[in-house]
């Protein structure tokens, strides 16, 4: 059996980014790999407040965020479907610990996302936000995790996890940690061509970020769907007058035709050959602006029939199942670096 492993952090509201390029990617591979994979889908908390957040709420964003996947079409019934909270699985804080110690500080000193959060946060910089990426090291390789669905502003963690996992296999031993495919493999796994990077969509050259202060640059799954269409009328676009995919000159536009074909499942390069040559930018907007309408509206239809009791059980079962397999591993890991016999 393979594992296929993913977290999205629910400290904020998450973004149709998020949701195009972690929980679809998940839940089409949970489908395709029914029988022959694991799928661990776990609510990342501890990640939750490496820069400050309020933590009145945490307790609740948690719960809500284990609905989002319920929501967004896990098969929960499945016996290879599991779904935790990372801190009710004691192991990953423990594991994190032993991998810092075979992680190089200049190493962890090159992730971007460490600088660019840093840079957001000024007075805020806390050793958890540095030693971020080492607990989702843990995250993955507590788990043998082999496929890890992730946006493209996250494969330099993956890396880190890789390098990680490698150094110690030299050192203790060969099979300690199953290596997570390497990025292209992850990305060929998930039938694409390049990791998916959804735009903000009122400065399209940075990605759609769910912490972003204008509320217009994102669309939020909890979004009102009339309002989430209106932010896609009025997405930021060029003045070629012209519809192309092209990232470089026209990231609006080719966003937008991205965000079309994820969610309504086509091929991106069939989306991009019906609007070729086309000059109505407000004609696509209207299209893609349906499309978020149409599917906010079914997201949130299935999100509002489940219950907390419905979450309490498929947690019971998923944090049950993740502390088994996550002792196992880290009794392992203990023993190779000397804790136990
Ligand atoms: P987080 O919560 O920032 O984002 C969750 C997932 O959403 C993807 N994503 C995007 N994809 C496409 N376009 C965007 N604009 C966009 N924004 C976000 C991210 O790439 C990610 O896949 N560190 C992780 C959570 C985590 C984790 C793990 C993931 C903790 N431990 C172990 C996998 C395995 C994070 O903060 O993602």
């Amino acid at each position: 059996m393979h594992t296929i492993l993913t977290g999205v952090r629910v400290n904020e509201e998450p973004t149709i980014g998020n949701f195009l390029g972690a929980y679809t990617p998940m839940i089409n591979l949970s489908r395709e790999h029914a029988e022959d994979s694991h799928t661990n889908f776990f609510v990342p908390d501890l990640h939750s407040f490496t820069t400050p957040i309020d933590h009145s709420k945490l307790y609740d964003q948690t719960i809500k965020g284990i609905k989002y996947y319920m929501a967004a079409g896990l098969d929960t019934n499945s016996p290879n479907v599991h779904i935790y909270r990372q801190s009710r699985v004691p192991a990953h804080s423990e594991l994190c610990w032993i991998l810092d110690c075979f992680t190089p500080y200049g190493e962890a000193c090159r992730m971007t996302q460490f600088k660019e959060k840093g840079a957001e946060h000024p007075d805020a910089v806390t050793v958890g936000l540095f030693n971020y990426p080492v607990l989702m090291a843990a995250d993955i390789l507590l788990y043998d995790a082999d496929y890890v669905p992730l946006g493209e502003d996250q494969f330099q963690h993956l890396e880190l996890a890789r390098n990680i996992a490698i150094r110690m296999n030299n050192k203790f031993d060969e099979k300690l940690f199953t290596l997570p495919a390497p990025e292209k493999e992850q990305v060929k796994f998930m039938h694409l061509e390049n990791g998916i990077r959804i735009r903000s969509l009122t400065e399209p050259t940075k990605k759609m970020s769910k912490s972003a202060e204008n509320e217009k640059s994102k669309i939020l799954l909890c979004d009102e769907p009339k309002q989430a269409a209106k932010k896609i009328m009025s997405a930021t676009t060029d003045s070629e007058g012209v519809i192309r995919f092209d990232m470089i000159n026209q990231p609006g536009i080719s966003n937008l035709l991205t965000i079309e074909a994820l969610l309504t499942n086509r091929d991106i390069q069939d989306v991009i050959a019906d609007w070729a040559g086309q000059t109505s930018y407000g004609d696509l907007k209207r299209k893609v602006a349906d499309s978020v309408m149409y599917f906010l509206s079914d997201f949130q239809e299935r999100l509002n029939q489940i219950s907390d009791a419905d979450v309490e059980a498929v947690l019971q079962k998923g944090e049950a199942y993740a502390n088994e397999v996550a002792n196992k591993k880290l009794r392992q890991v203990q023993k190779a670096v000397g804790l136990y016999k």
